[in-house]
């Protein structure tokens, strides 16, 4: 099993730690480079769909972005993003069709007067490869402290991970530099994500931390099977988050629910290649918060390494919970673990695995998961000896072997799971 997660936890700390600094960092509204751009009104631009409402429109190009490929635009982008921030009402900052070449930038709020912003992203970004570029822990295009922002356009973010993922060192160190999320949200509120593309992030390709009020869809993510940590989308401290109608294919999980999340939903997600949907890791480090209020419907998953996984560390040194999660309606299609809970994680040899997780597992419903395992073993529930599963439910599964050999087996350990409808495996005797 690989090491991914914990690079996750890492980055949440590391976040942590960067929200501290930040907080007492006034000069680092890095937009204030004194470029003067100039601002265009929406009026007057035919941008008759604005019905009237006081509109302001800023263009990258018109702060300088040149979209040969080549030059650095992160300046532009900067100097239009504070424009945008200081203006008032619904304001639309655009980057028009082209290919722009980027460093690390941060469109960070709050915008006080603003009461919508839309980013509308037809182009097509490229990060910089050079890594001395870019922030330990940082996002390559993050959004900080944003109210009401819509990044839309069907434009693309490349990470350019190719060149960045030999130097990544987190798969086999604990210790190790992150590389750049390609897309990261901090502290936002009442954001929609809509119709945007994300390919070869140097790391995960979307990542949320505390979150209010979120919606993603129409989001097409790829990177190649084995790409290290490309997660898709990874959700920490976050709530009211919902993600439909993406296709993600990456080198790790194509979603990830961390620790401190509630009321996430995720449907119509088709997944694959990868490792799955994960709830985790949980429990790896002290006070996180608890998971609770999340549904996984309607998804496709493909050849990954896991379908559904819950996934805790097996000496937690606080307790958590997770507790009502749904996942319901999931076609796995050749996954090698299509259920799987996981209480005894336990990678590292710093790592004792006398311990027993701490995180209380409860009120899990999987409810028609259809398809097939690549593996013998399609249902795994390995829960904690300390605090054993409750309420585990398992409803109308039905999951041969992909290989059409005889039948799939389920294995389990501290738990009692409930089972109604249909069971193919069997129950665990
Ligand atoms: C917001 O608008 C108010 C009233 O017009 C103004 O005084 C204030 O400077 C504006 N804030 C910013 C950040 O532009
Ligand atoms: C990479 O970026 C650093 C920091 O900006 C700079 O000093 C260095 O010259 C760059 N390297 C290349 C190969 O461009
Ligand atoms: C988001 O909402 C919370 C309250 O729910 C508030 O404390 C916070 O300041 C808001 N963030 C922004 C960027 O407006
Ligand atoms: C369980 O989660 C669902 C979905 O978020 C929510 O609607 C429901 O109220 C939650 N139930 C309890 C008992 O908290
Ligand atoms: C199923 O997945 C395994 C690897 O997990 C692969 O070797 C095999 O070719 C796949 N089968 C099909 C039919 O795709």
């Amino acid at each position: 099993m690989s090491l991914d997660i914990n690079t996750k936890l890492l980055l949440v700390f590391s976040l942590f730690c960067f929200n501290v600094v930040f907080a007492g960092e006034s000069g680092a509204r890095r937009a204030d480079l004194g470029m003067e751009g100039f601002e265009q009104h929406g009026r007057g631009l035919g941008l008759s769909h604005y019905k009237g409402r006081s509109s302001h429109l800023f263009n990258v190009k018109s702060f300088g972005a040149r979209a040969d490929g080549l030059t650095d635009d992160s300046k532009a982008f900067r100097a239009a993003w504070k424009k945008a921030c200081q203006a008032a009402g619904e304001v639309d900052l655009v980057i028009p069709k082209g290919t722009y070449l980027l460093g690390p930038v941060k469109f960070a709020g709050p915008c006080t007067n603003v009461s919508k912003i839309t980013v509308r992203v037809k182009g097509y970004l490229k990060a910089t490869t050079n890594l001395s570029k870019y922030g330990y822990s940082a996002g390559w295009v993050e959004f900080k402290w944003v109210e009401g922002l819509i990044l839309t356009g069907g434009g693309t973010f490349d990470g350019q991970g190719a060149k960045a993922w030999p130097y990544n060192r987190c798969p086999t160190n604990f210790n190790c530099k992150l590389l750049p999320t390609n897309v990261k949200f901090v502290g936002t509120n009442r954001t929609v994500v809509r119709s945007i593309t994300s390919v070869n992030s140097k790391f995960f390709h979307m990542a949320l931390v505390e979150c209010k009020n979120f919606k993603g869809t129409k989001i097409k993510i790829s990177a190649p099977a084995d790409s290290p940590n490309t997660d898709g989308i990874h959700i920490e401290r976050s709530s009211s988050v919902h993600f439909s109608r993406s296709l993600i294919g990456t080198g790790d999980d194509c979603i990830s629910i961390g620790q401190g999340n509630s009321e996430v939903t995720i449907t119509s997600i088709s997944c694959g290649p990868g490792h799955g949907i994960s709830v985790g890791s949980l429990g790896r480090y002290r006070k996180e918060g608890d998971v609770s209020g999340l549904v996984v419907r309607d998804c496709t998953i493909t050849g990954t390494t896991n379908g559904i996984r819950i996934k805790t560390w097996a000496n937690s040194p606080d307790r958590s919970a997770a507790t009502n999660m749904t996942f319901e309606n999931i076609h796995m299609n050749n996954v090698t673990n299509p259920i799987i809970i996981d209480q005894a994680y336990c990678p590292f040899a710093s790592c004792t695995p006398m311990g027993t997780s701490q995180v209380k597992l409860s009120d899990i419903y999987f409810k028609k998961i259809k398809g097939t395992s690549s593996s013998a073993v399609a249902v795994t529930l390995e829960c904690s000896k300390g605090i054993p599963c409750q309420d585990i439910y398992l409803e109308d599964v039905h999951l041969d072997l992909a290989s059409g050999e005889k039948q799939a087996t389920s294995t389990c350990k501290n738990v009692r799971a409930k089972y109604i409808g249909t069971q193919i495996p069997p129950p665990c005797a």
